[in-house]
């Protein structure tokens, strides 16, 4: 029932090896022949579980679940014209990374593993916690120095061993490989499973609608866990003969870290090293993403385009969907910035579906920040 495959080197090797990369040094990807059967799945309870079939864990035994999923597709207003955006934020851990989390520790849990590592910029690292917790499996989470305090809370508080990492986002992401050598990786970037979770996300946008694909998809990227994910769930749809196309995916990177949206811009063969600037968006805030060249080609394939948003243009956007009673973090205000942006120049017939990926009450401290910098120019003006 499948296998791991390297897109580079055509290397293959069974799914019940306890492997996270290619001997080529390459990402892995899993071929898989999922199911759909829609009566089944109609019947289930509102989970992402509901697509059992179409989830590469063979042994019920083995699902780690929290009852995460089947998210609501709520119509939100942009000044007359509505998108339906998935409410990812609602999730156990307060972000979609759950979706990726239930799928990677069931997995790892199917392996026999009893620990892992993983790095991350907070949100992952909160899910892969909380999904060790459930499972009792021992977990080492390597973050930024300053990551947000909500989410060292998070992880702690699951119990985690917390390592926090001095220096940027890339120099966490070199110090967990070294941690890599001796314990199994449960990473989201590089481990496929995680991507076999956060497809999910597709399946249930088509259930919303009816088995139908919406026109357009608008996520943010960084890492592209969310994005390769939704591609693939999407194609698995498309192949299965349950929707008749597959959605032009824009995807939405911070300017002050844009090295994707510069990939394809410019037609680079390689993703540019950048000078990253700090940005509110912490959560897509990454320089040199491993599947880079992954995600440009799915941009591609989809039709699809990339675009960037200013810092001025979150913190509107952020204030904006508070305004209208939604709290997501910075980083998910950036995709609602790239939203503004697209409807300024897109065709009013298209069904667009958007994502909110992350909770508010996350990142208190740049929430605050944002309000004294709004009660600040009050006084003055
Ligand atoms: C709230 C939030 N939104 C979006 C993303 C981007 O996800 P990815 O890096 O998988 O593209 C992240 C990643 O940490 C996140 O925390
Ligand atoms: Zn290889």
């Amino acid at each position: 029932m499948g296998q791991l495959i390297c897109k580079k080197c055509k290397a293959a090797y069974s799914l019940n090896e306890p492997r996270w990369k290619c001997d080529c040094g390459s990402v892995l990807d899993i071929e898989f022949e999922p199911v759909f059967d829609l009566e089944k799945i109609a019947k289930r309870k509102p989970t992402m579980w509901r697509y059992r079939e179409a989830i590469p864990v063979q042994d019920d035994a083995n699902i780690v679940s929290l009852d995460e999923g089947f998210t609501p597709l709520t119509e939100v207003d942009f000044g007359g014209r509505s998108v339906l955006v998935k409410q990812d934020q609602l999730f156990p851990t307060g972000s979609f990374k759950d979706r990726g989390a239930s799928v990677l520790i069931s997995k790892v849990k199917e392996l026999g593993i009893r620990e892992v590592v993983e790095d991350s910029s907070g949100n992952a690292g909160c899910a892969i916690s909380a999904y060790c917790a459930k499972a009792d499996i021992i977990c080492n989470i390597f973050v930024p120095e300053d990551t947000a305090a909500g989410k060292v809370a998070q992880i702690q508080l699951y119990g985690a061993k917390l390592n926090k990492v001095p220096g940027t986002r890339e120099d966490t992401a070199s110090a967990v490989l070294k941690a890599a050598e001796k314990i199994y990786y449960a990473s989201h970037y590089w481990n496929p499973f995680f991507l076999h979770g956060t497809k999910t996300f597709a399946f249930e946008v088509c259930e919303q609608l009816g088995w139908q694909s919406p026109d357009t998809i608008i996520l943010p990227v960084g890492n592209g866990t969310l994005l390769l994910g939704a591609f693939i769930g999407f194609n698995e749809l498309l192949n299965g003969g349950i929707i008749d196309k597959i959605p032009k995916i824009i995807a939405v990177q911070s300017e002050n870290c844009a090295p994707l949206y510069r990939a394809f811009r410019e037609n680079l063969e390689e993703i540019p090293a950048i000078d990253k600037k700090e940005t509110l968006a912490e959560g897509i805030a990454i320089a040199a993403p491993i599947r880079g060249k992954q995600i440009v080609e799915a941009v591609k394939q989809s039709k699809g385009d990339f675009i960037s948003v200013t810092e001025n243009e979150i913190k509107e956007a952020l204030k904006e969907m508070s305004k209208k009673g939604y709290y997501i973090e910075p980083t998910s205000a950036a995709t609602i910035a790239g939203i503004k942006k697209y409807l300024q120049k897109q065709n009013l017939q298209e069904v667009i579906v958007s994502v909110f990926t992350g909770h508010g009450l996350k990142t208190t401290e740049k929430m605050l920040t944002i309000i004294n910098a709004v009660s600040i120019a009050h006084r003055i003006y």
